[in-house]
């Protein structure tokens, strides 16, 4: 697995993931993305330089997503990850976010609703661990 830096080229892939269904129903803002404000909001996160934003390819072909949030104030990384919804349940998500957290070696934090249960297992494949839960959030971190 390899994880390359997104660009605006991928606005049209990262779309149709974060738009999906079940992608929608385990993020914390639940409504459907418009492609314009799609675009807007790639170009801004491209440009920052406290926001990382990766597309993991397996043998070339993109498999998931996955960004870290640099929060200057705490010098802590959120992350968050998808799978593009052909590529579920075959432990990408596991891969990419172990391969993440293990390239970036900062300190990690991850907010994970509660009953979603692939996710934490992510999480902790990655060497996460769950440090509070907050309004059905859980907050896993490497620290
Ligand atoms: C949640 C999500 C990231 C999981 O990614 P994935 O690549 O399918 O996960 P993996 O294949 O690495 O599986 C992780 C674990 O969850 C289990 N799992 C994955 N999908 C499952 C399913 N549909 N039902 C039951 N178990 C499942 C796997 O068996 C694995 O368990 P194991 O460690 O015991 O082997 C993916 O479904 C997704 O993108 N969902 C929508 C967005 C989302 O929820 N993002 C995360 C917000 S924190």
């Amino acid at each position: 697995m390899k994880l390359r830096r997104a660009t605006t080229k991928d606005w049209k892939l990262l779309l149709e993931w974060r738009n999906d269904p079940q992608t929608r129903e385990n993020s914390i803002t639940t409504d459907e993305v418009p492609a314009q404000r799609h675009k807007i909001w790639l170009e801004n996160v491209v440009e920052d330089p406290n926001r990382h934003l990766y597309i993991a390819e397996e043998s070339g072909k993109p498999v998931g997503t996955v960004r870290a949030d640099y929060d200057p104030e705490t010098g802590v990384y959120e992350l968050s990850w998808t799978t593009a919804p052909s590529a579920r349940n075959m432990s990408l998500g596991k891969k990419m976010v172990k391969l993440l957290v293990a390239t970036l070696e900062k300190r990690v934090l991850a907010q994970i609703k509660q009953g979603n249960n692939p996710s934490i297992k992510i999480a902790e494949h990655a060497g996460l661990r769950r440090q509070k839960e907050n309004d059905g959030v859980l907050f896993y971190t490497n620290y």
